[in-house]
């Protein structure tokens, strides 16, 4: 595997090449230097190194399964990787900061149970050249001579495995920080602190398990932090590792190659990256997809000896315990009992079982419900073995008619991979009820947040940025997925705010899928009163110009802080969409703005907002704009198009004898027909009364 293209070798570096050019076959300082014209690319991922542009040298390969290995199990050796071109930290560079972030997983797997070394470092540096540096507690970064020297321009985040006492190392299970020497400041011992029950757990760096490590560096308020968790932690912990000042601009330069340094000792490991994605700027580095990373081998276990007295003690206990255990088991076996068919075989990795599920969630205790909605309840779990946290679904559910076809699709969906999509992890089947496994997503729904006084009041620029994240989520299912994704029930109770209060879509229970190209079937009406357009109910199609109807009045919600529909308000109930109009015509729509947040917007980004939630549910589908221009739009790309007044479509729709607003784009229309075809569409029937109030 050689590399592409980098930037422009330092003079050194060619001499260093002429002499070394045998040991440095696999670097490709000569190849042409990327072209400065084209802005490069800030960041990248890489979920297994199949297809990794990398540089290394003669330790690290890459394994056939898509394993970086930096070290295998031979001595004294160092092994390197990094990116095959560089980026640039010159602090001096008006134009630069030198934020970065960046994510992986890594594992290192002993030779002999808990002996091994000596560790793996991140790595910031000008030069992939690391000849001269030594194995052992060097980490293959320095030699004795160099280390410490400011020439070196190097940072490093160490996870270190073994003690090293020249370095004051704290123990021999630490994470620090390296700035041109070994002598970490600061460091800590592997640790992190779970959001779900705020307990600080310890890592063991040697116990072969996978451990993703997050680090990022804010130039603005010139601190760094690092925080370590277990793999499939679903999300960064809160509370960081390590939180330390420190400015970089005195060791970082022009241009720097980001990758991993990793030696080992007299004892050794092999030492694993099984994924790894870089920023360079203020975003959060690219999420990773961990379940499409390479597995990293288990250490082997250590061959128990045992004498003949204990053997025979054992035998005694075992066979009293088995009696016990059966009769147990026969209980526990009737409480964890499933539903499998052999239709499901194909998704037995999507399939998780009921004992954890149970477990995760204390045996579904009241205490644990995070919500309940049109389906079931939401509990809160934590995986037994992977401590991950999770929402599960209970879905009660009578006939297996159509379960085959809805599993189906819902394991399909699980390979739905965006930030702002919360992630279907996996499901289980039971008699009479199914159960789906989500993301925990900490924060809860938005809706709590737009209505209820007790949260928080969302600024505006969360908002905005929620509206955009929900929009790219959308955006992504619509079309830059395999399939087209409908989401059919976009609605502010279906959005969860993670940690970070990023906005992401939930609950696809309602979504169908259909092959791109194809015509959607007609199928009965779902969705929610408020947010249907006014085709889908007449038609019972939905399209993805039905979702971005529905996210237009999400846009609505979000940006005014009301419901679509108030059926409390007096005089008489409120349509949100008339109302944004009515603010419109009187030349100030941005007074439809949310009251709670006090003016404290720009007018005109309000005034935008709203306008592309009305041009969003236009009454005729074919004025909406996609879910691409609605992109384009929140991202300033391009300017709002004059909604076509007069050619709205009105008058085919109004049929409540309601004054024909010149704005047109009245959601009144669209109650009008639910209310008249309600009989077709059953579900909907209860809400009749609401729809037909105060007309
Ligand atoms: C480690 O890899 C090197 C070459 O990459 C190989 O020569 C050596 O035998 C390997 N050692 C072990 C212990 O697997
Ligand atoms: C240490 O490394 C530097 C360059 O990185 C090199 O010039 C020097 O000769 C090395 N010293 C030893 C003792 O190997
Ligand atoms: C580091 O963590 C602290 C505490 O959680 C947080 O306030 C700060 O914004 C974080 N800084 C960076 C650069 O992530
Ligand atoms: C966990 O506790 C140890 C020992 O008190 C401490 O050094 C470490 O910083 C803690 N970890 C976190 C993530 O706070
Ligand atoms: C930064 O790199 C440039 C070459 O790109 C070099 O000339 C300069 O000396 C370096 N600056 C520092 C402070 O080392
Ligand atoms: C940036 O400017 C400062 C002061 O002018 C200088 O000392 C430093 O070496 C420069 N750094 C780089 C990387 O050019």
């Amino acid at each position: 595997m050689a590399a592409a293209p980098s930037s422009p070798p330092a003079a050194a570096a060619i001499m260093g090449f002429l002499f070394l050019a045998p040991l440095l076959i696999h670097f490709s300082t000569l190849l042409p230097a990327a072209n400065s014209q084209n802005p490069e690319p800030t960041s990248f991922t890489y979920n297994g190194f199949h297809k990794a542009n990398l540089l290394f040298d003669s330790q690290a390969k890459i394994l056939p399964d898509g394993l970086l290995q930096l070290t295998n199990h031979t001595q004294l050796v160092t092994g390197h990787a990094f990116h095959h071109r560089t980026f640039n930290f010159n602090p001096n560079s008006s134009d630069s900061s030198l934020s970065f972030s960046t994510t992986f997983v890594f594992a290192m797997v002993p030779e002999s149970p808990a002996t091994g070394g000596h560790g793996i470092a991140f790595v910031i540096s000008p030069t992939t050249d690391f000849t001269h540096a030594v194995a052992s507690q060097h980490l293959g970064l320095f030699n004795s001579t160099n280390m410490g020297s400011e020439s070196n321009h190097v940072v490093a985040v160490e996870l270190d495995a073994m003690r090293s006492p020249e370095f004051q190392d704290i123990d021999d299970n630490h994470v620090g920080l390296d700035l041109n020497t070994l002598i970490s400041t600061p460091s800590a011992p592997v640790s992190y602190v779970s959001d779900a029950d705020g307990v600080n757990r310890t890592l063991r760096l040697l116990s072969g398990d996978r451990i993703q490590v997050w680090i990022r560096y804010d130039d603005g308020e010139k601190r760094m932090n690092i925080t370590v968790a277990p793999f499939m932690t679903t999300s960064r912990p809160k509370k960081p590792l390590i939180s330390t000042p420190v400015d970089l601009s005195a060791y970082l330069n022009e241009s720097m190659y980001v990758g991993f340094s990793s030696s080992t000792s007299t004892v050794t490991s092999a030492q694993y990256i099984l994924g790894w994605s870089f920023t360079k700027g203020e975003e959060e580095p690219p999420p990773l997809d961990l379940r499409l990373l390479p597995v990293s081998p288990r250490p082997s276990k250590p061959a128990k000896k045992l004498g003949t007295a204990p053997k025979v003690f054992l035998v005694i206990l075992s066979i009293s315990l088995i009696a016990t255990a059966v009769g147990a088991y026969l209980l526990r076996l009737r409480r964890y009992r499933e539903l499998r068919e052999d239709w499901e075989k194909e998704y037995n990795p999507q399939r998780l079982c009921y004992k954890d599920l149970y477990r995760a969630t204390h045996g579904f205790k009241e205490k644990e419900v995070l919500g309940s909605g049109g389906f079931g309840k939401v509990y809160r779990g934590i995986l037994p073995k992977s401590k991950i946290e999770v929402a599960v679904k209970r879905i009660s559910h009578d006939s297996r008619q159509g379960m085959k076809e809805f599993v189906a699709e819902i394991v399909s969906m699980g390979r739905l991979r965006h930030r702002n999509l919360v992630h279907l992890l996996g499901y289980c089947r039971r008699k009479g009820e199914l159960l789906l496994v989500y993301d925990y997503m900490p924060n809860g729904s938005l809706d709590t947040f737009l209505f209820n006084d007790e949260k928080p009041i969302l600024d505006w620029s969360s908002r905005y940025q929620i509206l955009r994240g929900v929009a790219s989520g959308l955006l992504y299912l619509h079309e830059e997925w395999e399939q087209v994704v409908l989401h059919r029930d976009i609605k502010a109770s279906n959005v969860l705010l993670d940690a970070d209060l990023n906005g992401r879509l939930g609950d696809f229970g309602l979504a169908r899928l259909y092959d791109h190209g194809s015509n959607p079937q007609t199928t009965h009406v779902v969705g929610t009163v408020g947010y249907l357009a006014p085709e889908m109910s007449r038609l019972g199609k939905a399209t993805t110009a039905t979702d971005v109807y529905a996210f237009g009045v999400f846009m609505l919600e979000v940006a005014c802080g009301k419901r679509p529909i108030d059926a409390q308000a007096l005089p008489a109930e409120v349509i949100l969409v008339d109302w944004v109009i009515d603010c419109w015509k009187r030349g100030a729509i941005w007074e439809a703005g949310d009251p709670k947040l006090a003016g404290e917007y720009a007018r005109e980004e309000m005034a935008a907002v709203l306008k592309l939630g009305l041009y969003c549910s236009h009454n005729m589908p074919a004025f909406r704009p996609s879910m691409r221009q609605v992109m384009q739009y929140l991202d300033g790309d391009c300017n709002l198009p004059d909604v076509p007044l007069e050619s709205s479509g009105i008058g085919a729709f109004a049929m409540g004898g309601r004054e024909t607003s010149e704005f047109a784009m009245s959601s009144f229309p669209s109650s009008v027909v639910v209310g008249k075809d309600y009989t077709t569409v059953g579900s909907l029937s209860s809400t009749d009364s609401i729809l037909h109030d105060g007309r």
